[in-house]
């Protein structure tokens, strides 16, 4: 059964497990196209389980082959659906956690945290990297805060409440968000 479709992947459930599979992009050089591909599939499995090392809580990978893989499936509801300002605490929570192992995430949206016995799961490392730098920080902490924007009511309570979370994980939060605030400067100057 197919669960999700984004941009770049298939998500289908079968047995319980779920099967992400990266599909070929017809733009882009056949080459290059699986080189891409099978580097973000890699990426993923790889920094999907080394974030759990820093305490986060992510899917179990089970199976990973060239642009694909497979990994316990997390039955809840998206952020996206059901964020409040506890919820965003929680995510800056996370996040800080993240940032504190050296892991960038990447993709830092409410579609990639799923809500699980009042846990919230991070999803969908492919884009992930490894860098402490407070640009990489900033970049991945400014994604959450539009996504906040665009897309829900009362982001800036929900910005608040992650700061709250983020700045009593992470001790290298002011200065990142410091810089999150130029970064949406530069934005509206570009
Ligand atoms: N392990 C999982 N358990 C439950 N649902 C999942 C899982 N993985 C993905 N999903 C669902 O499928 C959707 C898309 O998955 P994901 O974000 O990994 O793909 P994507 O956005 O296409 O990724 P990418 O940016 O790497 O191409 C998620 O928003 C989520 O609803
Ligand atoms: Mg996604």
């Amino acid at each position: 059964m197919e669960i999700g479709r984004g941009a770049e992947a298939v998500i289908t459930l079968e047995n319980g497990v779920v099967n992400k599979w990266r599909l070929p992009k017809s733009y882009r050089l056949a080459e290059l196209d699986e080189q891409i591909r099978q580097e973000r599939t890699l990426r993923e499995a790889k920094i999907t389980s080394d974030a759990r090392r820093h305490g986060v809580l992510t899917p179990i990978i089970s199976d990973v082959s060239r642009f694909e893989l497979q990994m316990e499936h997390i039955d809840g509801a998206t952020l996206k659906d059901v964020i409040n300002s506890e919820l965003s605490e929680k995510a800056g929570v996370m996040v800080g956690k993240l940032h504190l192992g050296g892991i960038v995430h990447g993709d830092l949206t409410t579609s990639n945290m799923i809500l699980v016995q009042g846990k919230i799961c991070l999803i969908d490392f492919g884009l992930s990297f490894y860098e402490k730098s407070v640009e990489a920080q900033g970049v991945d902490v400014h994604v959450y805060f539009q996504t906040l924007e665009s897309t829900h009511d009362h982001s800036e309570e929900l910005i608040e409440a992650f700061k709250v979370g983020y700045t009593r994980t992470y001790p290298e939060a002011p200065a990142v968000l410091k810089r999150v605030t130029e970064i949406k400067a530069r934005g509206r100057y570009l």
